[in-house]
């Protein structure tokens, strides 16, 4: 098969580590016999500095026509200073909305040989964790209505968090598919004892899971669920939660691995779409210096695999390569113990695409 896909090398370590997957798709590709095309597109800091805007409408309408999009990290001190609607960061939030990616899938998983890396005491993840936080991503307060008016206190500036019903449903959905394939339990977070907008959630959620009755949901307020991810992280499979708890709540579930460097991530619409980047940003106090960790872009794009193309043997050549270079002791340098000397960023590209 042939399958064509936009690709956002972006700033910092972006383009490296993209590399990096690029090598390893091609060793798959070689192996079960597709092409992948790939379509170099602008987005953040670099669309920015050629193109005057962190979007450009090119790179939207490439991407609406690609079957995927995989993306490296946008940002930097560079455009540090720029207003929020001009940031980097902003093309973020302008692709996910207009490819109508509203399912946000983070996996949170911490690999056998890496148990060391998590910050938890050993008895809290003994025997693994394997968590996927499913954030709600085109709604809720990020894309609500905003704005500034004033008050006796001086100007007041305001974001509204709005869900509809249609919202919850649909992310409820793929929650409850996706515990299904897994553990058969759902985390709902909310702060449902406080928000209108969380009771509707909350209801709606509920409802949903009528639809799955092997599936175990229970609610928590967003405030206990912070507090369980590192108290109890084990009671979690799926998480589902709005946009902006879920941006919270992920980066706290991907540091208690330990390793955030291996994390991959979907971002899906309706149907198979999907874009898929590392959970890492672009860390551009390492940029170019071969110390990037190339892993959770290379197994995003064994999500892509996945979820959009529908390879399951290939995606899983893809995980179990990863698996096979950190059973030989492969490290890179952030997750580097012993002596043994880490692999650069394209030493580790080799080294996977080796064991495909
Ligand atoms: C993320 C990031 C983005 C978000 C920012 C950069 C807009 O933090 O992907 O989690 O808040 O969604
Ligand atoms: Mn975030």
């Amino acid at each position: 098969m042939e399958y064509n896909i936009a690709v956002v090398r972006g700033d910092g370590i972006g383009p490296e580590v993209i590399s990096e997957a690029i090598k390893v798709l091609n060793a798959v590709g070689e192996k079960y016999g597709h092409t992948f095309h790939y379509q170099y597109v602008l987005a953040g800091g670099e669309a920015i500095d050629e193109t005057g805007r962190c979007l450009p409408d090119e790179t939207v309408a490439i991407a609406k026509a690609s079957d995927a999009v995989l993306l490296g990290a946008v940002g930097g001190p560079k455009w540090d200073t720029l207003p929020g609607d001009e940031r980097p960061e902003r093309a973020l939030l302008g692709l996910r909305k207009e490819l109508g990616l509203f399912a946000n899938l983070r996996p949170a998983m911490v690999f056998d040989e890496l148990a060391d890396a998590s910050p938890l005491k050993p008895e809290i993840i003994a025997g693994g964790l394997d968590i996927v936080v499913v954030r709600e991503l085109t709604g809720g307060i990020y894309f609500g209505e905003k704005g500034f008016k004033d008050t006796d206190m001086g100007t007041a500036a305001y974001d509204v968090e709005q869900y509809s019903e249609g919202e919850v449903r649909r992310i409820a959905r793929v929650a409850f598919d996706m515990a299904m394939k897994r553990n058969k339990r759902v985390t709902s977070i909310d702060k449902a004892n406080v928000l209108e907008s969380s009771r509707l959630w909350r209801r709606i959620v509920a409802e949903v899971a009528g639809d799955y009755p092997e599936v175990i949901l229970d609610n928590m307020y967003v405030d206990n669920g912070a507090m369980q991810l590192v108290r109890n992280p084990k009671h979690f499979d799926v998480i589902v939660t709005s946009n902006i708890f879920g941006d919270i709540l992920s980066d706290e579930a991907s540091q208690i691995t330990g390793s955030i460097g291996m994390l991959p991530s979907a971002s899906l619409a309706d149907g198979n779409f999907g874009m898929y980047e590392p959970v890492h940003g672009s860390a551009p106090d390492i940029a170019g210096t071969g110390k990037a960790n190339p892993l959770a872009t290379i197994l995003s794009a064994g999500m892509m695999l996945r979820y959009t193309f529908g390879l399951m043997e290939e995606a899983d050549a893809i995980d179990n390569a990863v698996r096979a270079f950190l059973k030989e002791g492969c490290r890179t340098l952030d997750i580097a113990t012993g002596d043994a000397a880490p692999l650069t960023t394209s030493e580790t590209g080799d080294k996977v695409a080796s064991l495909i």
